[in-house]
């Protein structure tokens, strides 16, 4: 069987460094590890409407965001395909049909989608589009057989959802959908790096995220004012590291190497714990550190990036191309689907036939 991997990000707003190790990083890695037969990686659009319907304009401007946040981290036209939602026609007629094997009171235990609701206040004015977001993500996912559905931990109910679509379709038409596996981040610090504030989340309305297109200056800003252990007044002070958004960031992005590139004081991220734990250590040099780090990971991201922005009609290109490409590979599974529930009428000359026969006298 075929290894695919299909994932992808909403446009509403650009990609931050919590994407990149939750999950950017590991795509890329992944797609230059050869072990994939196919990577579809898909900018939901269709799905950023189920809850923007009156923002569409957002959405809009954020696609080339996102594609260049892709492009910049490494992901390769040549070796992924990158598309938009929305110009795959064929994922709304597969949801269509998908939305007959699930029942309402399952899309409402589906953790995301409660914990959505209430973050955005929907209280009983929920969309039906947004309630119903569970299914077209089974879609997107069975559309192209994917395997493998590399996400962060908050997509885990989304992953089973689709798990259940499928054994459910299969065991009522046939065997003919893939079920899919999640893919999670290795590292636990990466599963979901908090905001430079100290909140659980990062999130554009709390302005709390370090963006991959941030300048140096504002990621050096962000860094040297990111929240610490409040009760780490005065350097000989002991320090906390567990929920520490310093040390969380160090634990997802430092490596041996960096120490001694940039803090030869320590072999390792142990000893420099070691020390602000029992006390003596500064939030000022650990954030220097960190700035240092971080700043030589999304350097050549940045640098990249500059390269993209000279020529947006061809990364718009890119888009259209891999859209092309996503679209015939949807298409085969619909045909797929339609004859296992026997709706292809026309192609059914078996059908046809014996309705004759049964209309001759
Ligand atoms: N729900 C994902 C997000 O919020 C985006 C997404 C849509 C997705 N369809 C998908 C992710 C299919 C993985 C597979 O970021």
């Amino acid at each position: 069987m075929s290894k695919i991997i299909l994932t992808g990000d909403r446009p509403t707003g650009r990609l931050h460094v919590g994407h990149y190790v939750g999950s950017l990083k590991r795509r890329v890695e992944l797609q230059n590890s050869g072990a994939f037969d196919k990577i579809f990686i898909m900018i939901a659009d269709a799905q950023a409407l189920t809850d923007n319907a009156e923002h569409p304009e957002k959405v809009r401007q954020n696609i080339i965001e996102v594609a260049l946040d892709y492009l910049s981290c490494g992901l390769d036209p040549a070796k992924s395909t990158l598309f938009i939602q929305s110009q795959i026609p064929e994922l709304c007629e597969l949801s269509f049909y998908y939305m007959n094997l699930v029942t309402v009171s399952r899309l409402q235990r589906n953790p995301t989608v409660k914990s959505e609701i209430q973050m955005r206040n929907f209280e009983t004015s929920i969309p039906v589009g947004f309630f119903t977001y569970p299914i077209s993500q089974a879609a997107d996912i069975t559309a192209f057989k994917a395997t493998t559905v590399p996400v962060g931990e908050d997509q885990l109910p989304m992953i089973e959802q689709t798990r259940e679509i499928v054994r459910k379709f299969n065991s009522v038409y046939g065997d003919t959908l893939i079920e899919p596996d999640v893919l999670l981040p290795d590292n636990k610090a990466c599963l979901r790096l908090p905001g430079i504030d100290g909140k659980a989340k990062m999130s554009k309305s709390l302005g709390n995220c370090i963006y991959l297109s941030d300048t140096e200056a504002d990621v050096r800003q962000k860094i040297m004012s990111m929240f610490t252990d409040p009760n780490h007044l005065k350097v000989s002070d002991p320090g906390q590291v567990e929920g520490n958004p310093v040390f969380i960031y160090l634990d997802a992005f430092c490596r041996d190497e960096h120490f001694a590139e940039f803090c030869p004081d320590y072999q390792n991220l142990d000893e420099m714990k070691a020390h602000y734990t029992r006390g003596g250590l500064g939030d000022v040099k650990v954030k220097k550190f960190l700035n240092n780090v971080i700043q030589s990971e999304l350097a050549p991201i940045r640098e990249r990036r500059k390269e993209f922005e000279k020529d947006i009609p061809a990364v718009y290109d890119i888009l259209k191309k891999g859209s092309e490409v996503a679209r015939e590979a949807a298409a085969a599974t619909l045909a797929d689907v339609k004859s296992a529930m026997k709706i292809n009428y026309f192609d059914d000359l078996e059908l046809i036939q014996s309705q004759s026969e049964k209309f001759k006298n």
